[in-house]
């Protein structure tokens, strides 16, 4: 199976082991529908992020964990020990890296649409705030000037992303215009008001979306990648940056035909591009987020009624889109291995539907799968990014369980 990974996925006789445990003795010990995350996958792709950066540059390396991708306790305090820092998008986000031990130091708040009641808060909690328009700036100076803040830029080229709800640069994706980050054209301009107000600006940020993988995709985020430097060049002349931070967005594998991201050459290039331009700072920041814990995750679910309908088969599970959204939200595609027959041959054209009383809230629509039965555990593939932090209680069902091992 193309998702095997040796200690991470198994199958052992038909069965699917996830950490080295079988996923039904998890089901019934902890019962579904259930988040199973592991914690040494989340680990060693963390490790291997980092050092895969810092093996081509002398500059200090900080992995801002986007933990609006999961922001389960103990996996951030795995990151802490880890050494990451924070990608926080919200104050409540902040508070609970800050609950989780992260130092304030360590966060840097990236919000949109900005409120000066957000603002508040976050200047409270003594956080870093990378500023995303000329009107968060302002009435934030009306608050405090004596913070250190960085400033989101947009390239002024399309972003990337899986989807195109999740491409954020250039003027707009899908005819609906983009709402984040100071444009190109008036980030120096931004950077001079921030130091006239008396803020120190020490840092210059982009994100350009989430979740692409390709080389062609890695060509353009590259080419974001000049457009930053020369800004950073620019604001340099009367500014003392400490960091560059090129945001997150490198995609993992959902699907067998998706590439595997290429971290190598995005690491090397970026940082090549950043030790040619000159510009001089101490620290190249990265804000991984789906990278880190997507497929450390499976959700595991119960199917709990079998259908024929005109020609159709519909296996009916305990759970829906309450509690995992990507597939009714961006049409994404999850694997879903049925934890008792995992290497079994595909023979039955499936419907996998979730107890929600909507006709969109299925998982998967006419795949190819073992028939499954009432009774049988399926564990949803790549669940551990953007699943349980998109969880609702829509039907007042409620939200999943989670456990790391
Ligand atoms: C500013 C910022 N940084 C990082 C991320 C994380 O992206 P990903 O999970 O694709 O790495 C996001 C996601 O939306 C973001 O908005």
């Amino acid at each position: 199976m193309w998702w095997e990974s040796p200690g991470h996925l198994d199958v052992k006789n038909g069965r699917l082991y996830i950490a080295g445990m079988s996923a039904i003795d998890i089901a019934n010990k902890f019962k579904t529908p259930l988040y199973v995350y592991d914690g040494n996958r989340i680990m060693d792709i963390y490790r291997k992020f980092y050092s895969t950066v810092k093996k081509h540059t002398d500059l200090e390396v900080r992995l801002h964990y986007a933990m609006k991708t999961n922001s389960n306790r103990k996996i951030l305090q795995l990151l802490l020990k880890e050494g990451a820092w924070i990608d926080a998008v919200s104050p409540e986000e902040c508070k609970a890296a800050l609950e989780a031990g992260f130092l304030k130091e360590k966060i840097l708040f990236t919000g949109t649409s900005v409120s000066s009641e957000d603002m508040k808060q976050l200047v409270g909690m003594d956080v870093r705030i990378n500023i995303d328009s000329l009107s968060q700036l302002k009435r934030l100076g009306k608050i405090t000037t004596d913070a250190e803040i960085s400033l989101r830029m947009d390239p002024g080229i399309a972003g990337a992303g899986h989807s195109w709800r999740t491409m954020t640069a250039g003027k707009e994706s899908h005819g609906v215009p983009i709402k984040f980050s100071i444009p190109e054209n008036q980030i120096v301009e931004a950077a001079k008001l921030a130091k006239d107000y008396g803020f120190n600006v020490v840092g210059l940020h982009e994100h350009i979306g989430s979740g692409w993988r390709t080389s062609e995709e890695v060509n353009e985020f590259l080419q974001t990648v000049d457009i930053v430097l020369d800004k950073a060049k620019q604001i340099s002349e009367f500014c003392n940056l400490e960091f560059i931070n090129f945001g997150g967005g490198p995609g993992v594998r959902y699907q067998e035909n998706h590439p595997e991201f290429p971290l190598e050459r995005y690491a090397e290039e970026t940082c090549r591009k950043v030790k040619e331009s000159g510009v001089e700072i101490n620290a190249l920041c990265f804000e991984p987020g789906r990278y880190i814990v997507a497929d450390s995750g499976l959700l595991l679910v119960e199917v709990v009624d079998v259908k024929e309908r005109y020609g159709d088969i519909i296996a009916g599970v305990n759970s829906g889109f309450n509690h995992l959204i990507r597939p009714v939200m961006y049409g994404s595609y999850h694997e879903i291995i049925n934890c008792s027959k995992a290497d079994a041959k595909p023979e039955a054209e499936v419907t996998v539907a979730g107890n929600l009383c909507e006709t969109g809230d299925v998982f998967a629509a006419k795949r190819m799968m073992p028939m499954p039965e009432e009774g049988d555990v399926l564990a949803i593939h790549s669940a551990g990014a953007y699943g349980f932090t998109m969880a609702s209680r829509y039907n007042m069902r409620s939200l999943p369980k989670e456990v790391l091992l």
